[in-house]
């Protein structure tokens, strides 16, 4: 089989965008857009993958710089055609099929983009266009046909008349071309229209002219080939692909309340007969077991959840680990680090970091617990506070199995309290605590007969 290489368009600016930011770094489903394109091109495991960049040059490198991609610099953007053609020498000793893509295009599949090649080389072409009918063809290149249906050349919206912008077939911007053909056709582009561009889709009319093998592939979902060029189509496409991962979730058993509120991100996984709440973002590389409930409002980033979880009311995690049946919120919040085991209960107004909490272990309300480790069947009272960081370090608290630690008790780490030990209400801690010892380290309280009435009485005086 022929050879294949992959270039990607991505040197323009965006302007359309009104932006700082390079319009192919712009995520859709927490996804740059260049990463998807990229993703999508590396499914048909081509012999090499060049990028054309340009405007945020360097930005583009670093943040999509992983994996095995060659680099072509397009410094003034002059148009398509012209930054196909800067990467020429990058394919000076290839001999194939280019398949060229736009990194401002997103959604097309892999399935799509393998149909497209199986139909390039089964019919022997020399170049192939895809295209696709769209309600609103505004913004794109018109496919024009003649009499006979044959493609005739692509029109850009900005040169074509009244009845070609009339025209619903679109160019998507995806090209199949055998590359010795490419950069010589490349070679006698015009830039005579409205923009003073060299336009790729010229190549087809050259290609016609030429006696060349021409064809047109129709994909069949539409909504694959759009291309973002203004932030309302951005947030169309969001909407679209929320749409789409929702279905699946719920075609795979999982109920969502309100789906029009729920962002789940594609490297979320979530189990069975679990319920997901309105307003409930679920992002990253988060995993939710069966059976969880999630009541809604919450801001889920690289989470673990396991069974049986129950997430109450606006909660926010992240990078922690939960297994079954813990109960959560509301209010609270999780962050990197957190191990809760079966049974947690972790209540309103609790924030966890870095700590590891055992079996059936209780913080129900208004707790700080940071860099700690907790034993099974421990109760954490109102108000406790771990005390772990000096202003230069953190410090680890640990805490055993059954300990009852009364409320408003502040624990300086570092510091250790042994297995059944009890601390009393107000407690500041700052040494140890022995295995099944009271500790307690607040002052004794006093009550003084007659002293609300002396002072009484001296206010009213002045
Ligand atoms: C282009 C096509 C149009 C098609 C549409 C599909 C041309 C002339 N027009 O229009 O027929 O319907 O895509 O989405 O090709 N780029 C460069 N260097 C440049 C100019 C552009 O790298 O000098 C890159 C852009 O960053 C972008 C891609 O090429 O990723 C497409 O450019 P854009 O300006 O968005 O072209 P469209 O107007 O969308
Ligand atoms: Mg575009």
């Amino acid at each position: 089989m022929k050879g294949l290489g992959v270039v990607i368009l991505a040197a323009g600016l965006g302007k359309r965008m009104n932006s700082t930011l390079p319009k192919v770094l712009h995520p859709l489903g927490g996804i740059p857009l260049l990463q998807r394109v990229l993703r999508a091109a590396r499914s048909l495991d081509p012999q090499k993958i060049v990028v054309v960049i340009g405007h945020g040059a360097d930005e583009v490198r670093r943040v999509c710089g992983d994996g095995n991609i060659t680099w072509v610099l397009q410094a003034r953007q002059l148009g398509t055609g012209h930054a196909v053609r800067r990467t020429e020498a990058v394919w000076r000793d290839f001999s194939g099929d280019l398949l060229i893509l736009s990194g401002d295009a997103p959604m097309i599949s892999r399935r799509s983009l393998e149909s497209v090649l199986r139909e390039h080389r089964k019919q022997r072409a020399t170049l192939t266009l895809v295209t696709a009918t769209v309600e609103k063809p505004s913004g794109y290149g018109r496919v024009l046909r003649n009499e006979k249906g044959e493609l005739a050349g692509i029109v850009e919206e900005i040169d074509a008349d009244e009845s070609q912008r009339r025209i619903k077939e679109v160019n998507a911007g995806i090209y199949v071309a055998s590359s010795d053909f490419l950069f010589a056709a490349l070679e006698g582009l015009t830039t005579r229209n409205r923009q003073g561009e060299y336009y790729l889709p010229d190549v087809a009319r050259v290609a016609l002219r030429d006696g060349k093998k021409v064809k047109t592939v129709e994909v069949a979902e539409a909504q694959e080939i759009l291309g973002v060029n203004t932030r309302e189509e951005l947030a169309t496409m969001e909407k679209a692909l929320q749409e789409k991962i929702n279905r699946k979730w719920m075609e795979a058993g999982v109920t969502l309340r309100d789906p029009q509120t729920t962002y789940i991100e594609e490297g979320v996984a979530i189990g069975r007969d679990s319920v997901i709440g309105p307003s409930t973002h679920l992002l990253g590389r988060t995993v939710i077991g069966e059976r969880c409930r999630i009541d809604g409002n919450a801001y889920v980033t690289d989470a673990r959840l396991g069974n049986e979880v129950h997430l109450k009311f606006s909660v926010v995690l992240s990078g922690c680990n939960i297994k079954d049946h813990v109960e959560v919120g509301p209010f609270a919040h999780l962050r990197p680090g957190t191990v809760l085991e079966r049974n947690v209960t972790i209540g309103t107004f609790v924030e966890v970091k870095e700590s590891l909490v055992g079996e059936g272990t209780k913080a129900n309300h208004l707790a700080y617990v940071g860099d700690a480790t907790v034993g099974k069947e421990t109760n954490i009272g109102a108000g406790t506070i771990t005390c772990n960081y000096d202003g230069f370090e953190k410090h680890q608290t640990t805490i055993g199995n059954r300990v009852q630690i009364g409320s408003n008790t502040q624990l300086v780490a570092p510091v250790a309290v042994g297995d059944d030990a009890y601390i009393g209400a107000g407690s500041t801690i700052t040494k140890d605590v022995p295995a099944g010892m009271l500790a307690l380290s607040r002052t004794e309280q006093k009550n003084v007969k007659g002293w609300v009435k002396r002072f009484r009485a001296r206010h009213k005086k002045k």
